[in-house]
């Protein structure tokens, strides 16, 4: 088995639990997996899955909203398109996983992996030299493509654009790495500098293949080439022309506004969007137009009730008491027009008039 199958079973496991079903059992797998592997199973799945969370962070009041878990990226309809959407998936897929395979090296999770200190003592600019832990993001980069990269087993052009946009993902982790520095000197005088670089926040990460997202560029394949002769050939010959760090598709997204099943859509019906708060972007400002009116469906208004704890006191000694508060908060959600007793707008004029 190889990791391609490996990183599979272990989303459908991870997805079987959510069903709580223990039809599939990941010991089974674990006891027959490849040793060398095994070590890294929990952080890869960790690593997916915080992609998909970031995802849903970054397209909150976007139409379309992110697979709903990894388990969609080894499916094969959905994610096989290569739409700009699924670009962005595969790119913080990987950079997930890079993310947390290079942390967890940094943490000392791994017995056979530490600091990147290959450049400690060399010069590194002026008045600082390397020094100190730089994480130890090839140690990520190679156990991502290990796992990651091997799901794609086809031979196509979908296949050399999703490795392209993997690819992405994990240059956007060294592209948003820090330099943090460490003054040295005769009383802090901080004549000389040692520096190491390290992860960013994973949500800096996200905002940096956002933009990419954003600019995506369509990639048009000739397909006479891509048959024709030698495949590896024509790969570097149809890729030379595309910038490393930019995000490709091939195809134009489908509607998002409607649920398709086949393609794993759920549409904006049922989606929250924002009115009237006080302190919201402009992107913010409009998610009501854009996901419910833009795709045909009305703004409903829905107050939910929560209780939460409140005026908690401190009582000597040692317990806190709390009571118990409800809180009405107004929400809006898209919900799909009532046809049969929607007033048209003339009659809306004419009941104005008479109010009026
Ligand atoms: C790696 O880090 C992730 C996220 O912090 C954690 O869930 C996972 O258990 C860690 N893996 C190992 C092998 O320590
Ligand atoms: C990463 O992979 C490359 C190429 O396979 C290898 O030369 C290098 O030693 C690996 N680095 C780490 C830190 O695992
Ligand atoms: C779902 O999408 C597919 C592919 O674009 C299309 O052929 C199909 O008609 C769609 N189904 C619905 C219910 O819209
Ligand atoms: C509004 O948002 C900005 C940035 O999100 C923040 O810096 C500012 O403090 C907020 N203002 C209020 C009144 O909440």
């Amino acid at each position: 088995m190889g990791p391609c199958q490996l990183f599979v079973s272990l989303i459908v496991s991870t997805f079987c639990h959510v069903l709580s079903t223990t039809a599939w059992s990941v010991n089974n797998f674990l006891m027959t997996g490849p040793k060398a592997y095994l070590i890294y199973t929990g952080s890869v799945q960790a690593g997916a899955q915080s992609g998909m969370q970031e995802c849903k962070h970054q397209f909150e009041w976007d139409k379309w909203n992110c697979p709903e878990s990894a388990l969609q990226l080894s499916t094969n309809n959905g994610l096989r398109s290569a739409t700009r959407e699924t670009s962005f998936v595969r790119a913080i897929s990987a950079a997930g996983v890079m993310y947390t395979l290079t942390k967890n090296c940094s943490l000392g999770d791994f017995h056979n992996c530490g600091c990147d200190d290959t450049k400690v003592g060399q010069i590194g600019g002026r008045g600082w030299i390397w020094g100190g832990c730089s994480d130890n993001v090839e140690f990520g980069e190679n156990v991502s493509k290990e796992f990651v990269d091997a799901l794609e087993t086809a031979h196509d052009s979908r296949a050399l654009v999703n490795l392209h946009n993997n690819e992405v993902g994990r240059l956007a982790i060294k592209a948003t790495m820090k330099r943090s520095c460490k003054c040295h000197g005769v009383s802090g005088s901080c004549s000389i500098q040692t520096c190491w670089l390290q992860l960013s926040d994973f949500r800096d990460v996200g905002n940096y293949l956002k933009v990419k997202h954003d600019q995506a560029q369509k990639f048009e394949i000739d397909k006479r080439r891509m048959r024709a002769g030698n495949s590896a050939d024509n790969r570097g010959d149809a890729f030379s022309s595309i910038a490393q760090s930019e995000l490709i598709y091939l195809e134009d997204s489908p509607d998002y506004c409607k649920r398709n099943v086949s393609l794993g859509l759920h549409g904006t019906e049922g989606r929250e969007c924002l009115q009237g708060g006080k302190n919201m972007s402009q992107w913010e400002r409009r998610s009501c137009r854009r996901l419910c009116h833009d795709c045909g469906l009305k703004v409903e208004e829905r107050r939910i009730e929560t209780v939460s704890s409140c005026n908690c006191k401190f009582h000597w000694c040692c317990t806190v008491k709390c009571e118990k508060c409800t809180q009405v908060v107004t929400k809006y959600f898209c919900a799909r027009r009532d046809r049969s007793r929607r007033p048209t707008n003339s009659a809306r004029r004419r009941n104005r008039v008479h109010d009026g």
